[in-house]
């Protein structure tokens, strides 16, 4: 689903266009293809100081507070921002265990807990189950905003089936510096297009990075193909899209291959999760017949649809295995997010 009407109207995301600092991020549509590349280049230049173990980094957030409001599970979104703001010197702050023992277990809603936590945060980062969630954040924050006196902004971590904008600007950039452009690309995604934010969001955001001469392969079963308004969205856009059932038909001439987890949590009924499960399953016998250049990308967690721990173990050792390197490059690119809508100086 895409955000409903409601939610766009209560907060229409204004694009970046080079000026971050107090803009909430809920959204790829907000960037430009400049606004990615400043993305780009402040991330690797964090990551190389903090290779170098710079500390001057720790300047830059000092004194600033980031929140982090987690409704649903993560490891990787939740710690990369934490640790992303403890390497620019902020402070972060939570429930203690989650929002489970926060207020939201005495049934206090959405609009509430935001405020709460927008009156001891300069920034929230939000992950909610629901469409839309981090619009209608971005709007009760707007209003504190006015008396507080200062704008806390919110980050969506992910909005249900939504999108998921920070993971996307975290894949775009892994393809650049893997592949060295995101040009005269065959980019292949394949499981859950349907309940997976992480491939509406990079769909989206490739299309807007504008990027030339690139060749869309959706790969899905049939119930779980990809959104039409994400096909409509890039079609829109010039762009070419092949959805299929059968993996075999794109796999040989792929160049970026970003293979992700059957969304078992969005299934309301359990048997039509085991119907498809193992539909589509990576194993070092179907990585053999990808070119010698591609790349295998996941947003991870990895459950079944990566083979066995055994498989695991070969996968990871293939030099196309990117996904380790993808989910270090989330703390560098959610640095540089974070020091941009704060404004820092770095
Ligand atoms: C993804 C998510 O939460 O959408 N995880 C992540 O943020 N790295 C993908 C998933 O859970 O399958």
């Amino acid at each position: 689903m895409r955000p409903s009407e409601a939610y766009v109207r209560l907060f229409e995301p204004p694009k970046m266009a080079g000026h971050f600092t107090g803009k909430h991020v809920v959204t790829v549509e907000q960037f430009t293809r400049e606004d990615m590349i400043e993305v780009f280049r402040t991330a690797a230049d964090f990551r190389d100081r903090v290779r170098h173990g710079d500390r001057t980094l720790l300047n830059a957030a000092a004194g600033r507070v980031m929140a982090t409001l987690f409704y649903e599970a993560s490891t990787r979104t939740d710690m990369s921002f934490q640790a992303a703001m403890h390497r620019l010197g902020g402070a972060v702050v939570s429930t203690s265990g989650g929002v489970r023992f926060s207020s939201v277990y005495k049934g206090e809603n959405l609009a509430d807990t935001i405020r709460a936590v927008g009156c001891y945060a300069d920034v929230v980062v939000l992950r909610h189950p629901d469409v839309g969630s981090s619009y209608e954040a971005a709007y009760y924050l707007d209003q504190l905003g006015e008396q507080l006196g200062r704008s806390p902004v919110v980050i969506s971590g992910g909005d249900g089936v939504g999108e998921h904008p920070t993971q996307a600007l975290l894949d775009l950039f892994t393809i650049v510096d893997c592949k060295g452009r995101a040009d005269r690309l065959t980019i292949t995604m394949v499981g859950d297009l349907l309940n997976g934010r992480t491939v509406h969001s990079l769909s989206k955001l490739i299309a807007q990075y504008g990027a030339q001469e690139v060749d869309f392969c959706f790969v899905s079963p049939f119930s779980l193909r990809m959104p039409s308004y994400i096909v409509d969205f890039l079609h829109e856009r010039g762009y070419r899209v092949m959805q299929t059932g059968d993996l075999y038909e794109v796999l040989n001439r792929s160049d970026v291959i970003y293979w992700t987890r059957v969304q078992q949590e969005r299934f309301a009924k359990p048997e039509d999760y085991e119907a498809i499960r193992d539909d589509f399953v990576m194993t070092p016998e179907v990585l053999g017949q990808a070119k010698s250049d591609a790349i295998l990308m996941h947003p991870l967690p990895r459950k079944n649809e990566m083979g066995t721990p055994r498989d695991h173990d070969i996968l990871d050792a293939d030099s196309r295995a990117v996904y380790f390197k993808q989910m270090a490059n989330g703390m560098f690119v959610r640095m540089a997010l974070l020091a941009k809508v704060l404004g820092a100086a770095v």
